[in-house]
């Protein structure tokens, strides 16, 4: 079997599978983090591998960028290949000082304005949840290796690009304070949604890289670091 997007065979993915955006970070993380990984998909590049860490199956593979993306590879991941748990690694734009640069975030949940959810099952809500339980087995996994998490609802925007309207307060002002909105992506919204009408899980982590209220220069060791404890957190989940 295969689809139009995933070549892997059934049992090619392990129950759980870690989603960066990028299909190099996750040949990144195989090769890193995970023992005897192996590529199980490459499909327009969209690179795809399994192993264990620390004894225990896992898959991590690229998501692309936007919801489209993350919504064709997950839905695969879950509706053929019997994944359960897809837990999205990524980064994000902070909204608001309380996030700052290289913190690592827990998604509570994803606002967006995208017609993802109500095109996908005619589900209108602009909010869509992540699973708790998954969320609670992250949170256990960062106290126990002592890396702090910031909690709060995130924002998966359509679009990176802006043209500036001229409005005051700044639209993601008005996310942050109307909202609760931390932090910008664009994937999470989707792949929650896909995962509630499946009966699956998902969750979210990201990595703050960029603020849209102290915009400061980043070194790329700053970067790998907070990278490493993210990776972490979500490697050290127990299910
Ligand atoms: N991911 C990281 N930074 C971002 C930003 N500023 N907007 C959207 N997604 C992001």
């Amino acid at each position: 079997m295969s689809t139009p997007h995933n070549r892997a065979q059934k049992g090619d993915f392990a129950a759980t599978v870690l989603m960066p955006g990028d299909p190099l970070r996750a040949k990144f993380i195989a090769d890193t983090f995970l023992e005897n990984p192996r590529l199980v998909t490459d499909v327009r590049g969209m690179l795809g591998f399994t192993g264990t860490y620390e004894g225990r199956p896992v898959s991590v593979m690229g998501s692309g960028m936007g919801m489209p993306s993350i919504g064709i590879y997950s839905y695969e991941l879950y509706t053929q290949y019997g994944v359960e748990n897809i837990i999205r690694i990524g980064s994000a734009g902070s909204y608001t000082d309380k996030a700052r640069l290289f913190d690592v975030v827990l998604a509570t949940g994803a606002y967006s304005e995208s017609s993802y959810a109500l095109t996908q099952s005619g589900d209108g809500a602009d909010i869509q949840l992540p699973d708790p339980e998954l969320n609670e087995a992250l949170r256990a996994s960062a106290a126990a290796q002592n890396i702090p998490l910031i909690e709060g609802v995130i924002h998966s925007s359509d679009v990176f690009y802006r043209e500036p309207s001229g409005e005051k307060p700044l639209y993601w002002e008005r996310l942050r304070d109307e909202k609760g909105c931390v932090a910008v992506e664009m994937e999470s919204f989707a792949l929650f949604h896909n995962a509630r009408v499946l009966g699956k899980r998902a969750a979210c982590l990201l990595t703050i890289s960029d603020s849209f209220v102290s915009p400061e220069i980043t070194t790329p060791e700053q970067r790998q670091t907070s990278f490493t404890a993210m990776m972490k957190v979500a490697l050290g989940v127990q299910l």
